[in-house]
Order: structure tokens, then C-alpha cells, then sequence
């Protein structure tokens, strides 16, 4: 009988599915795990599903050896130590495709949030601030033929892309390399510096790799157009937030839409004030379709590695697959 560690309840009804013929130890919700209490938790487990605020690191592959899957109930799988999984012989997954369209649709909801500034809307509305129509109220800004520049044209930052068809927008990726994404027409830009001179919208969409950590730093902030807005629905990381504040601050940008933070769930204090900033709790995957359906993916992971056979989404294989 084998032992699978979950650190944390998951939305539906797919861990039930783990039940026969396995024992299953699944965490209340609490902080997140990681350090020596990673390692503790995972104790004599021969798989993990855990969660993107979870940190697997090394330690654990190396003093767990039973350990021989990681389900990442999410994406990006920067919080596993992915070379100590791949050479000591753990497979790590995670939850690509299903949340696809959930994150793009929550990137154009932060777009959409900023440029028409909904949030202040609603504020005032809220606080009995709307005395009546007037021709200058709380004006936003039109997104139709401006250009909309997309740092990572993978699944998701495609979908996004896709959306903006319908928006009018000219879109404009970077990224690793060209890829053609059907009924978009949009130019790739292999200088990122490039890209941003003419992003007016930026949004990001690259996981978080030694490579991207602090890849949009204040010089390339200010690369932007004026007037520019930044989305971030990827990794806080990928931004300095102390450079985004310094930039905001500077009036330069048109505001921010962020999903994710540098030190999460620490938001920088510098953005909490600001009204031309959108912040949501990092809700990307959030839709009760897709938070089902990514449990679904893990349990059918874990499952696979248990039976002997490679899991469905595989973000790292093993070197030599432990038995
Ligand atoms: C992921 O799965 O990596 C996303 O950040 C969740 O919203």
C-alpha cells in the first residue's frame, strides 16, 4: 500500500479517488510548507501533492527516499527543486492546459481593470462618491490599436493573445522563439527591450526560471511607453516591485495589474495605496471549473507514477525513475 502526502485539501471530490488501496494523509489548510518541515511531512510518503506556495526543496528528495512523485497542484513549478528531483529520481508534474483560459481570462480582467479603472469605479460608487454622469469622469484608456506585448507566448500568454483579437489590439511576444498561434497575427520580437519600447499594455507570462527572476527590472520599466499598463498573472518575481513602485511613483506608467507578488503573500506597501494599481490574491486558476479539473490532473498524476507508468503531465523526468 502506498502512502501519498497532501498538504492541503483540494477543491472536488478527485482525492476521494486516492483512497482505494492507498493511504492518504491530507494537511488542514495552514501556512505553507517547506524546510525541515517539508521533509517531516513527507516522512516515508512515496508521493506529494502539494501546493505553488510549498517549497520542495532538495533536502527533501534526499532525505525522503520513498519520494517518488511530486504533484504540483498548479503550473509553474518554481517552488520544486526540479534538478534534485530529475537526478535523484522523482518525477514532478503539474496542472498545464486546464487553467489555460481561467488565467487568460483573469489577465484580460486586470487589464480591462486598469485601463477603464474599475476598481476606483466601484470605490466610488461604494463610498457615495457618484453624484452623476459628467464628461470627465474617472477617464480610462482605449485599448483598440494599441499594442498589446506578450512575455511568453506559451499556453497561456497564446490564450491571452487570442483574446485580443477580439479587442482590436496589434500584439507584439517575446519569447524563446517564434510560434505561430492560430487566427492571431502577431509579430514576434526577439529583443525584449524591443518589445517593451512599444508595449502599451505588457503582459507576462513566462515561468519563474533563474533566467526571468527580476526580468522586467527598472531600466526596462522605463523602456515603456507612457501611459503604459503592466500585467502580471506569472510568477511576483518576475517583476522588482520596488522598481514597479519607483516607476509608478515617477507617473510614467499608466498603472499595474498584479496577480502575483515578489514576496508573496506580502504586497510591497507601496502598491496598496496607489489607485492606478489592480491587485487581486493571486487568482489566476481561480474558477471552480478549473481548480476541479487541475485536483482531477493530480490524482490521475500520482496514480500513473504509483502504477508504474509515466504520469500525464510530466514537467520533470527522472533521470533513473525510483522503484
Ligand atoms: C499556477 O498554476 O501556476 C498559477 O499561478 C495558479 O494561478
Amino acid at each position: 500500500m502506498a502512502e501519498i502526502a497532501v498538504t492541503a485539501p483540494l477543491p472536488g471530490d478527485a482525492l476521494a479517488r486516492l483512497d482505494g488501496g492507498h493511504q492518504v494523509r491530507v494537511r488542514a489548510s495552514g501556512p505553507a510548507l517547506g524546510g525541515r518541515d517539508m521533509v517531516e511531512f513527507v516522512g516515508a510518503a512515496d508521493a506529494l501533492i502539494c501546493l505553488l506556495a510549498d517549497r520542495v526543496a532538495a533536502e527533501v528528495f534526499a532525505l525522503c527516499p520513498r519520494l517518488k512523485v511530486v504533484a504540483n497542484y498548479a503550473v509553474g513549478v518554481n517552488n520544486v527543486d526540479l534538478e534534485a528531483a530529475r537526478t535523484s529520481g522523482v518525477w514532478v508534474t503539474n496542472t498545464p492546459d486546464v487553467l489555460t483560459d481561467a488565467t487568460a481570462d483573469l489577465a484580460w480582467a486586470l487589464i480591462l481593470a486598469v485601463a477603464r479603472r474599475v476598481g476606483e469605479g466601484d470605490g466610488l460608487v461604494r463610498s457615495g462618491g457618484f453624484t452623476g454622469w459628467k464628461p470627465d469622469l474617472l477617464l480610462g484608456t482605449s485599448l483598440q490599436g494599441k499594442t498589446l506585448g506578450i512575455v511568453g507566448m506559451g499556453r497561456i500568454g497564446a490564450a491571452v493573445a487570442r483574446r485580443a483579437v477580439g479587442f482590436g489590439m496589434r500584439i507584439a511576444y517575446h519569447g524563446r522563439a517564434p510560434r505561430a498561434v492560430a487566427g492571431v497575427e502577431a509579430e514576434f520580437v526577439p529583443d525584449l527591450d524591443a518589445l517593451l519600447a512599444r508595449a502599451d499594455v505588457l503582459s507576462l507570462h513566462c515561468p519563474l526560471t533563474p533566467q526571468t527572476r527580476r526580468l522586467i527590472d527598472e531600466r526596462r520599466l522605463r523602456l515603456l511607453p507612457r501611459g503604459a499598463i503592466v500585467v502580471n498573472t506569472s510568477r511576483g518575481e518576475v517583476v522588482d516591485e520596488e522598481a514597479l513602485v519607483r516607476v509608478l511613483e515617477s507617473g510614467v506608467l499608466g498603472g499595474a495589474g498584479l496577480d502575483v507578488y515578489e514576496r508573496e503573500p506580502e504586497v510591497h506597501h507601496g502598491l496598496l495605496g496607489r489607485m492606478d494599481v489592480v491587485l487581486l490574491p493571486h487568482l489566476g486558476s481561480g474558477t471552480r471549473e478549473a481548480r476541479a479539473v487541475m485536483a482531477e490532473l493530480v490524482v490521475d498524476n500520482v496514480l500513473a507514477v504509483l502504477a508504474g507508468k509515466p504520469p500525464l503531465t510530466p514537467a520533470v523526468k527522472p533521470l533513473v525513475p525510483r522503484s
